[in-house]
């Protein structure tokens, strides 16, 4: 009777060994079919700098877009963060007031208020322009904090830098022109009676100096405003654009972009460029001659937030006082020299956020 139960045992055994294979079979086609779904991903998304999804709130852009259009598909962007939007404890104002109390003390510029639409890459940012009724959307990328203040040139700082290239870049394949603005420029009198309503003109960039002919690739860009009008060119510029930040290490995106210049980009794609004169849209780099013709402030050539706020409030308090005495034009009002931004690449930085 010993046989038998042999034989049933290796019966077993046997049955147990196919189930097995069966099961290793099948499990493992399984995992291999997982482990391919899983790991394609990561494998195209393996820099660092990951590739963000706009698409996953694609309508909410599109509605904020509309609403915060002219009638011409156009549109003010500004991009702002934790630290651009909430105080210290030592500092009465925020980079955000001091932006959008220019549009008010400006000429002609409150009405476009409407127009502006704030990205905010942070929960802070966005619940603080909602609390101001302004046109808000919020950007979101996955994993990455961009709530305190990026110090020129950090490893965040570019990062978010590049972020903000690729929504832009979004914005124009959506077949908006858009002003893009750093929220340290003080828009003092409307942009668009001075930009170019040419419309083979695709892009007028601001400069930090103004070399004297505004076709001039050599003029030195500054990336915090320009003007850009959605068109094919465009949008081919600025996904060659996107495309470098993986070759461009340690560089930020206007680095990058006066390379693309230097390197015949514009030539190449076709594209109309116009780099603005400082007399204009005026910065801390090179001041404009003339408050008379000047239309923006931008506090380039300057490293800190607290810096240009101290410096920002001077150039509202000279415009206010250019304003005033505006009747008699005889006199000539000067800017106030921009110390504190003059000083803020000495010294050690102060971070706020
Ligand atoms: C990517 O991140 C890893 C770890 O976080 C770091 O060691 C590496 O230097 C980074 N690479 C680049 C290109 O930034
Ligand atoms: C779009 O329309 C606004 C308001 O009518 C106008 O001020 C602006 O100049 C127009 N923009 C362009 C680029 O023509
Ligand atoms: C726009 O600029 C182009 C190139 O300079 C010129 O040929 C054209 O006449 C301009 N169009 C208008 C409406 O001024
Ligand atoms: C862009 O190019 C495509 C095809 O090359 C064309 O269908 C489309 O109308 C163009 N768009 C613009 C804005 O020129
Ligand atoms: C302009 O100058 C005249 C004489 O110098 C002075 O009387 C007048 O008050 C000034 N106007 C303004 C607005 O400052």
């Amino acid at each position: 009777m010993d046989i038998p139960k042999q034989t049933l045992g290796s019966l077993a055994m046997v049955i147990l060994l196919f189930a097995g294979i069966i099961l290793v079979y099948h499990w493992n086609s399984s995992f291999s079919n997982e482990f391919v779904l899983t790991v394609k991903e990561p494998l195209c998304k393996q820099s660092n700098l990951t590739t963000p999804n706009i698409e996953a709130n694609g309508d909410g852009l599109d509605t904020a877009l509309a609403k915060a259009s002219m009638g011409n598909k156009t549109v003010i962007i500004a991009v702002v963060n934790k630290a651009y939007v909430d105080q210290d404890v030592e500092s009465d104002t925020t980079m955000l007031d001091i932006f959008l109390g220019s549009f008010w003390l400006g000429e002609g510029t409150r009405s476009l208020i409407d127009h502006l639409l704030l990205v905010a890459v942070d929960q802070t940012a966005y619940d603080r322009c909602q609390f101001l009724k302004l046109n808000c959307f919020k950007l979101e990328t996955d994993g990455v904090d961009f709530k305190g203040e990026k110090i020129y040139m950090s490893q965040d700082f570019i990062k978010m830098m590049w972020r903000r290239t690729f929504f832009l870049l979004e914005v124009l394949k959506r077949g908006y022109n858009f002003v893009f603005t750093d929220t340290d420029v003080m828009w003092l009198r409307n942009p668009f009676t001075r930009l170019s309503k040419n419309e083979t003109e695709d892009l007028q960039i601001s400069t930090d100096a103004y070399l004297g002919d505004p076709w001039l690739e050599k003029n030195p860009i500054n990336t915090g405003f320009y003007f850009v009008r959605s068109n094919n060119k465009t949008i081919s510029l600025f996904e060659t654009w996107y495309g470098q930040k993986d070759k461009a290490i340690g560089k930020k995106e206007q680095d990058v972009l006066f390379n693309l210049i230097k390197s015949g980009i514009i030539k190449d794609l076709g594209l109309r460029v116009r780099f603005l004169n400082t007399l204009y849209f005026s910065g801390f780099c090179q001041d404009s001659k003339d408050f008379r013709e000047v239309i923006t402030v931008h506090a380039n050539c300057c490293r800190s937030i607290t810096a240009k706020e101290v410096d920002l409030k001077a150039v509202l308090r000279d415009w206010k006082q250019f304003r005033r005495l505006e009747a008699n034009s005889t006199i000539n009002t000067r800017w106030t020299m921009h110390n504190q931004c003059r000083q803020s690449w000495g010294r050690p930085v102060k971070v706020k956020g």
